[in-house]
């Protein structure tokens, strides 16, 4: 089959959050599997943009209203990442260093979206199947099948992916003209709340729905942003997937960015050590449970619960945790817990940013991931948790409450139901007793560690549906 996956991110090329993580690793177990696998993405200023080497396969205008851009697609030379990737380069609206958070960011998106269709339609041969991922490629869907230039596509099966459905890529009608031509007729498709809705669009026209996990479809009936409604009238089309985690590079046991790999026969020993080297580097004790968050910081992750979580934990169990912080994001929720380093030095630490490296060291050397998110439509860290050995606490909600069962249950983690300081506090509690149990403690890391996230299972789910719509033409 020929699968094209066109998004916004993709690790190692340019993430931003799990988007780019699913990106980078489905397309690849697609291509293994047999299929003709391509991904395309904006051509940002990046460090793996700049160090690694690209054929130019076409170039052209994109044009969006008035505006004319200049673009050309890019493909990666070598095929070290498993499949082939091209970068639509529109130097104007990309060749910036961050993927979001731009005031053009809507031309931006729609200039991609464009380019990336009047390519493939340059191409000789037809894809079976786009594969959109969320809100930036919303359009596709709707482009493919109402725009009079992509008319020679316009039987092209289109499945959306809804990685996040709280951004949704709204604008005015005013905007309206920036669109190749189209019959009038379809206006309706755009339109959600008055406004051209991106992602609304490419659920109402695309040919399937996907979220990546069960638990994620059914809330997104009650809890969508204003799109509640819409998901129930598309029940027929959609169907919750559960994301895979890429165990080539996250393998404790090979990964090559941390301090000592282990198997889950070695874990005691390689986890200590791994332990001991993130200690050192956060001025921790080693000897003490050690709690850590790895995310963004944002209400949807719970971030604004953690600083006062963490004070509340380290000032009732002070000198018997760690905890430790990894993540960027709302400027307040990362002075707060700047802050709570002069509180609770030795006990307590926090990197702002994000590091790759640090993360796998993080999931090595810890004892515990925090995951109080109130909206987690997969999560993979909790996945990544669980393969090195490192017990999640996560709220139920999403992809969490698919892959986390309570300890209580006989399950791999430990899970509460509110997203609350106290609830959170309230599970830490029950990790620190836990964590003194050392052979029930083992007995649940065992567990997690030899669960199967992989991606082999999870990409024929994929292809099935690209085979159903196919067979449906
Ligand atoms: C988004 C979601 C996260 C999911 C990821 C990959 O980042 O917030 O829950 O795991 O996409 O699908």
């Amino acid at each position: 089959m020929e699968i094209f996956h066109i998004s916004a991110e993709c690790y190692p090329v340019a993430k931003v959050g799990g988007l780019a993580d699913v990106v980078g690793a489905l397309p690849k177990y697609q291509k293994a599997a047999g299929h003709n696998v391509r991904v395309v993405i904006p051509g940002y200023d990046t460090k793996f943009r700049n160090e690694n080497d690209f054929e130019c396969v076409h170039w052209g205008t994109v044009k969006l209203g008035n505006f004319n851009f200049p673009f050309s697609v890019l493909k990666e030379t070598t095929d070290k990442l498993g499949y082939e990737l091209y970068l639509i380069e529109i130097n104007e609206l990309f060749n910036r260093p961050n993927v979001y958070g731009y005031e053009d960011d809507i031309e931006r998106f729609l200039s991609f979206q464009i380019a990336a269709l009047d390519w493939i339609i340059a191409r000789s041969k037809v894809p079976d199947v786009i594969n959109c991922h969320d809100h930036h490629t919303g359009l596709i869907p709707f482009l493919l099948q109402f725009a009079y230039k992509y008319e020679d596509l316009k039987d092209v099966k289109t499945v959306l992916t809804i990685h996040n459905g709280l951004y949704q890529g709204w604008f005015g009608f005013d905007k309206l003209y920036y669109l190749p031509e189209f019959d009038l007729k379809h206006v309706g498709f755009l339109e959600w709340n008055n406004s051209i809705n991106s992602l609304a669009v490419g659920v109402k026209c695309a040919n399937a729905v996907t979220t990546v996990s069960p638990s994620y479809l059914n809330e997104i009936n009650y809890a969508a942003n204003g799109l509640e409604d819409l998901f129930k009238s598309v029940s027929n089309k959609s169907k919750g997937i559960l994301n895979g985690i890429d165990t080539e590079i996250w393998n404790p046991f090979k990964d090559q960015m941390i301090a000592f790999n282990y198997s889950s026969e070695t874990f005691e020993l390689g986890k200590q050590k791994n332990k001991e080297k993130l200690c050192e580097q956060f001025e921790l004790d080693p000897s003490k449970p050690l709690f850590s968050f790895i995310g963004r910081l944002f209400e949807e992750k719970g971030g604004d619960l953690l600083p006062q979580a963490a004070a509340l934990a380290l000032s009732e169990n002070f000198e018997n945790i760690n905890i430790l912080i990894l993540g960027s994001g709302n400027a307040v929720i990362e002075d707060q817990l700047q802050q709570l380093r002069n509180d609770y030095t030795g006990n307590y630490n926090v990197f702002i940013g994000y590091n790759e490296d640090l993360a796998h060291l993080i999931y090595a050397g810890s004892d515990f991931i925090l995951m109080p998110s109130r909206v987690e439509p997969c999560g993979l860290n909790q996945m990544y948790a669980l393969r090195y050995g490192t017990v999640p606490i996560v709220r139920r909600t999403g992809g969490l409450r698919d892959t986390v069962i309570d300890f209580g249950d006989d399950g791999n983690g430990i899970c509460h139901d509110q997203a609350s300081v106290g609830d959170i506090c309230y599970s830490i509690n029950r990790a620190i007793g836990l964590f003194a149990d050392k052979e029930s403690f083992n007995k649940i890391i065992l567990r997690g560690m030899t669960t199967d996230h992989s991606w082999e299972k999870v990409c024929e789910e994929y292809i099935k549906i690209y085979n159903l719509i196919n067979s449906a033409k």
